[in-house]
């Protein structure tokens, strides 16, 4: 254990996580100079795409440590200790496995970071000297330091930064992490300058791997799980695999696994048939064992995706075999909490299981998705979804299009609020469709749930904190116009010479519109936003409803505050119409709140394609004809009755969102 460091590099989004990992992985020979490309371990192609990363990746590098060290001031561990621990190559090189994770830097992946955070010892905090510290820097920090990670304070991008910047960055992050500005490295993921010092502070730095997840003294793992060195591993990560079953990515905190054993899972008692086992350099690598303190990867043969929960322990002891199995569970991860909820319907209703099916697998390799069942009258049945934020949304829609080829119908995106029912109106939602929120309220997660007459609205708040350079400071509290933004107040951050912290109180059904987009224009990208939940408060908002050819749309109701209502149902129809792919008939858009027409507008009939007459454009009597053979037909069909059915895109949603 002595030659392992397991470290993750966490920074704001952008600042150059996965580039610095390529030089990594280049410097380590992990990845062959020839075989390398840009981001190399944002192996998804929607992170390539749109270049962020979602997901964390582990990596395993084998790295030749010189233990002459240029940097002695950097180090924590003293040369005896690192000699002592030395696997000899020759006398002044020792080789150190190096476990990464690479996280993503957007907010809504942050359970992501979370969970790489609890399966490791040490983290690069990086920050972008041409940015400075900025809002998410300060919340990864927080997280590191909870888990009681070594913190290196590293600034990127050296190469286009001014040597003022750099400094002035340098200090920023000394400040965060209690350090010395000196202490800080310098480095360039682009020109790979610094990032040799960085790999050797990581070495002495680090500390090798912990026992057990709970580092602080006092809490130490007195289980007789731990005592008797059973093999124990956290599931931090999984994935699916057709032909392998659920492969489990663990952090190894006692004993060892190995390929020719079966392991179980703790919480559901899943048995694992191990088909394959080994490493992540940075892919599936084959090997007889993984060892205390190391990640890798179990191919556990389970395909039901229910039996494996991320956070669960894997172990060698059938858990029904001993009197309290909680014994053998290693410390797990906290649920994420869903601030987005959205349903989906599958548009034939055959494909209900296949979707349920899907959405289970999407689960193994996004543990932040949240589901559960789901029905509309029209609609029939789905799922309601939960999500970490509006980027997690559209990345999980994209990804059902893509992986599963299932076509979905959506309904607006909300958040959950909480209401206390009024009284009954004939066929409106009753007590026993909602889910009790405790204190005689009731959870309304899509808007069609909201009861026509509630008695009380209650929605929920976060404190926002934006970080922005003060010459944007203006521009960023204009923002209070559009949004409710609430008990403002600015300061200047810690330390710093030009950054300003504003916090709000801010609703989250509004930060959820286009919040962040908006601040990142006003400010040309130099501000940055984190927020958290606070509290639930009563809210002045009720529910608005679109009609498409004289019927409700389900998918299109949304919550709002009375005040917007009329304003926004005059927007929602006259958006529609420009959005909306025109239908076989003229149809009715209309807005309506509590019954009463708001607004409306028509959405116009198409006229089919003919194709090409002739030379010039053909032969204009026989269009003519034409044409009116399909208003006949047309007529015909609208006399029985048939109704196109409009399905609403998904970026019109997105469209419809923003302010
Ligand atoms: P997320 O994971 O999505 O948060 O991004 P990231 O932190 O992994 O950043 P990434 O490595 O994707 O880099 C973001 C952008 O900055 C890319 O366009 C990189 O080419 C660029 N970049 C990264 N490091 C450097 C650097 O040291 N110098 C310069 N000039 N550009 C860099």
């Amino acid at each position: 254990m002595q030659n392992i460091r397991n470290y993750v590099i966490i920074a704001h989004i952008d600042h150059g996580k996965s580039t610095l990992a390529d030089r990594m992985l280049e410097l380590t020979k992990t990845v062959e100079a020839r075989k390398m490309q840009a981001q190399y371990l944002d192996g998804m192609d929607l992170e390539r795409e749109r270049g962020i990363t979602i997901k964390m990746t582990p990596v395993r590098m084998i790295y030749k440590y010189h233990a002459q060290s240029p940097n002695p001031k950097h180090q924590i561990l003293n040369k005896s200790q690192i000699s002592n621990s030395k696997s000899e190559t020759t006398d002044s090189e020792q080789e150190f496995v190096l476990n990464l994770i690479d996280t993503p830097g957007h907010s809504d992946f942050g359970y992501e970071v979370s969970r790489a955070l609890n399966a490791v010892e040490g983290a690069i905090l990086l920050v972008d000297a041409t940015q400075g510290v900025q809002a998410q820097t300060l919340y990864n920090f927080e997280m590191a330091k909870r888990a009681k990670l070594k913190i290196i304070g590293a600034v990127n991008k050296v190469d286009m930064a001014t040597p003022e910047q750099i400094q002035d960055s340098k200090r920023d992050v000394a400040e965060l992490i209690a350090s010395d500005p000196s202490e800080i490295f310098e480095c360039s993921g682009k020109t790979g300058q610094g990032v040799p010092e960085l790999l050797e502070a990581v070495v002495e730095q680090v500390p090798p791997p912990h026992r057990h997840p709970e580092r602080s003294e006092g809490s130490r793992d007195s289980s007789p799980a731990a005592q008797n060195d059973i093999s124990r591993g956290l599931v931090f990560d999984s994935q699916y695999d057709e032909h392998k079953g659920i492969i489990a990515f663990i952090r190894v905190f006692s004993g060892s696994f190995s390929l020719n054993k079966n392991y179980y899972l703790v919480a559901t008692g899943a048995e694992a048939k191990t088909k394959d086992i080994g490493y992540l350099r940075p892919g599936f690598t084959t090997s007889s064992e993984i060892k205390m303190g190391e990640i890798g990867y179990v191919a556990t043969g389970i395909k039901d995706p229910d039996a494996l929960n991320i956070g669960d322990t894997l172990t060698d002891i059938k858990p029904s075999s001993v009197e309290d199995p909680k014994q053998l569970a290693l410390p797990g991860y906290r649920e994420p909490k869903p601030v987005l909820y959205v349903s989906f319907y599958p548009e034939n209703s055959e494909d209900y299981d296949d979707f349920k099916k899907a959405l289970s697998k999407l689960r193994l390799s996004d543990s932040a998705l949240i589901f559960e069942p789901d029905s509309s009258e029209v609609l029939g049945r789905g799922f309601k979804a939960g999500f970490l934020g509006r980027l997690h949304l559209d990345i999980v829609v994209e990804r059902i299009k893509r992986e599963f080829h299932i076509p979905v119908v959506s309904s607006f995106p909300s958040v959950a609020y909480k209401v206390k029912l009024g009284k009954y109106i004939k066929g409106d939602t009753e007590e026993k469709d909602l889910e009790p929120a405790g204190d005689g309220m009731f959870w309304v997660k899509n808007p069609k749930e909201l009861p026509s007459d509630p008695a009380e609205i209650f929605e929920p708040m976060t404190r926002v904190e934006i970080l922005t350079p003060t010459q944007y400071l203006g521009a960023v509290l204009s923002l209070s116009e559009l949004y409710r933004m609430m008990d403002m107040e600015t300061n200047p951050l810690v330390g710093s010479s030009d950054k300003m912290l504003v916090t709000a109180k801010v609703p989250l059904a509004d930060l959820i519109s286009d919040f962040d987009d908006k601040l990142k224009s006003v400010s040309q990208g130099y501000a940055s936003l984190n927020y958290e939940l606070i509290a639930y408060e009563r809210a002045n908002v009720d529910k608005l409803e679109i009609l498409v050819a004289e019927s409700v749309v389900p998918g299109l109701t949304r919550i709002l505050p009375k005040a917007d209502l009329e304003r926004e149902g005059r927007r929602t129809v006259e958006k529609l119409k420009e959005l909306l792919p025109k239908q076989q008939f003229p149809q009715a858009l209309q807005a309506s709140w509590r019954g009463k027409i708001i607004a409306r507008e028509t959405l116009a009939a198409f006229k089919k394609e003919l194709g090409n007459f002739g030379k010039n454009g053909g032969d204009r009597t026989r269009k003519m004809k034409l044409w009116k053979k399909q208003a006949r037909g047309k007529e015909r069909l609208k006399e029985r009755g048939v109704q196109s059915n409009i399905q609403i895109p998904q970026n019109v949603f997105k469209e419809l969102l923003k302010k």
